[in-house]
């Protein structure tokens, strides 16, 4: 596996490849979720890519920029293992070189839910998923399903500004007790660890309401609601049912796809999930 941190490197050894590219961007501190993305990937194009970049325009004033955790000899062996050939791992400075002021900015569906308690989160994925497609071309870009917006946000985009690639959405790898794997997990207290199921539990309480017939946004949402107050630690930052597509929040009663979806705080780690019915 070759490694890679400039953009005029980058350039040049993408220039060299023909045949199919795969991408799978991550902000490291792998996991099998990621690992998962660069599998799928390997499997349906010639040349991966995997990239390596915890990027500061997405992260706000009071969020864990700094303290996001990192392990790159150890996600370089995952990254080698699951059959990756080129890891870039750019600078900060290299992606955001003084002068920089070039920002994509994607509109409705990145208004609400995670949009809306992060403001500018989505204008920093956007603008550095946008470079990271420039840079590599890819054929595929690999996303998770683990965060949802972040899918609807770059799908939009790669629409509007006709990225001429294919966007791939894999599903969301799962810890054997439903809680969604995360880079973030890390942070997690044995006992808040403990409590981080909840997520999932809600999420599936909701999947089977729906699955009995219950059509009502505003109940969907009421049973994830009691199923995480009986969690003492889960602190509720949003339940929502919203249009999968639009992420527009439901109140009357759903006929296309739902997007069951979650924030909750345990302690200061921040957790999110969701389910499509
Ligand atoms: P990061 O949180 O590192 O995630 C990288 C990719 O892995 C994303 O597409 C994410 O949805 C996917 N992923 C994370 N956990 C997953 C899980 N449990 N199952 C399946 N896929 C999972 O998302 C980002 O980084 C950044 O915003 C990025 C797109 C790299 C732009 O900076």
């Amino acid at each position: 596996m070759k490694q890679i941190s400039t953009t005029a490197e980058m350039h040049a050894v993408r220039r060299s490849l023909s045949g199919t590219v795969g991408l799978a961007p991550t902000m490291g501190y792998l996991h099998a979720g990621h690992v998962a993305l660069v599998t799928r990937a390997r499997a349906e194009n010639e040349h991966v890519i995997a990239t390596i970049f915890v990027n500061p325009t997405q992260f706000g004033p009071n969020e864990d920029l700094t303290a996001y955790p990192r392990d790159f000899p150890r996600d370089f062996a995952l990254l080698a293992e699951a059959g990756c050939d080129i890891v870039f791992t750019p600078s900060p400075d290299a992606i955001y070189p003084p002068g920089f002021q070039t920002y994509v900015t994607v509109e409705e569906v990145a208004q609400p839910l995670e949009g809306a308690r992060r403001p500018g989160h989505f204008r920093g994925v956007a603008t550095v998923v946008a470079k990271l497609f420039n840079l590599t071309r890819p054929t595929r870009a690999y996303f998770g399903q683990k965060d949802a917006q972040q899918v609807r946000v770059i799908q939009t985009m790669a629409l509007d500004l006709n990225f001429d690639l294919e966007i791939v959405v894999c599903p969301t790898v799962r810890e054997p007790d439903g809680l969604a794997m995360s880079s973030r997990n890390a942070y997690l207290t044995p006992e808040q660890r403990r409590a981080a199921p909840a997520l999932y539990r809600a999420l599936t309480v909701g999947q089977e309401a729906w699955n009995h017939g219950e059509r009502d946004p505003e109940r969907l949402r009421g049973r994830m609601a009691e199923v995480l107050a009986a969690e003492p630690l889960a602190l509720v930052e949003y339940i929502s049912a919203a249009d999968a597509r639009t992420l527009a929040e439901l109140h009357e009663s759903a006929s296309g796809n739902v997007l069951l979806s979650l924030a909750v705080r345990i302690g200061r780690t921040r957790l999110i999930d969701n389910l499509v019915l």
